[in-house]
């Protein structure tokens, strides 16, 4: 089975709870950027100042912030990974490739989950985390089409992209993704 993977989707897709399942059944390293941000915000560090406004907003923290934090993990890892959440953008798809140069390691496979906006924002209003309220979401939703949506052609012109339909249940969506990763 692939080994070297990115989640790719909406806000509210379930990228992170089928990650997250996939990684603990595989033994992969899962890395959200979102969560390891929600992390720093919560213990107050520098970096979590920083970013929790950011957050609050529904915009994209620096490349620079988060690709530090990327790297570190990436770096001190020799396994196999799955990255939820990033990148985002192109800016920070151009540096992942570069870091993935450096360390002679290649992405496998993007999985990219669609579900209709109306079904995103349920989900997400019925979780309510702290940016989950309904004009952060819509937020979140354009800078999802303006910043992260371009990467479906970025990946596709790479033949990386595979699409899974994300509505069903979590259990009929593992089953999908794990049918696209052989
Ligand atoms: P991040 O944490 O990445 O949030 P997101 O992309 O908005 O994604 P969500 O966590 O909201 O959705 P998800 O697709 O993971 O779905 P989930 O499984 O949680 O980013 C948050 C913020 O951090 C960003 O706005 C930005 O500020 C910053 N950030 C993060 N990465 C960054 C980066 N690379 N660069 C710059 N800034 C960055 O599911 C959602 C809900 O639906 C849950 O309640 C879940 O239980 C439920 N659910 C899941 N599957 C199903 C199902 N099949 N049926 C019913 N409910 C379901």
């Amino acid at each position: 089975m692939k080994q070297r993977l990115l989640f790719l989707g909406p806000p509210g897709a379930g990228k992170g709870t089928q990650a997250q399942r996939l990684a603990e059944s595989q033994g992969l390293l899962h890395l959200s950027t979102g969560d390891l941000l929600r992390a720093e915000v919560a213990a107050g560090s520098e970096l979590g100042q920083e970013a929790e406004a950011v957050m609050a907003r529904g915009e994209l923290v620096s490349d620079a912030l988060v690709l530090a934090i990327v790297r570190s993990r990436l770096q001190s890892h020799a396994g196999g990974w799955l990255l939820d959440g990033f990148p985002r953008n192109v800016a920070q798809a151009d540096a992942l490739a570069q870091l993935l140069e450096e360390l002679g390691q290649q992405i496998e496979l993007v999985v990219l989950m669609e579900l209709d906006d109306a079904v995103l924002v349920q989900r997400l209003l019925s979780r309510g985390r702290a940016d989950d309220n309904e004009a952060v979401i819509r937020h979140r939703l354009e800078v999802y089409r303006q910043q992260t949506e371009p990467l479906i052609a970025y990946y596709r012109e790479r033949g990386l992209i595979a699409p899974v339909e994300a509505a069903g249940t979590v259990q009929e969506i593992e089953a999908r993704i794990a049918s696209v990763l052989g």
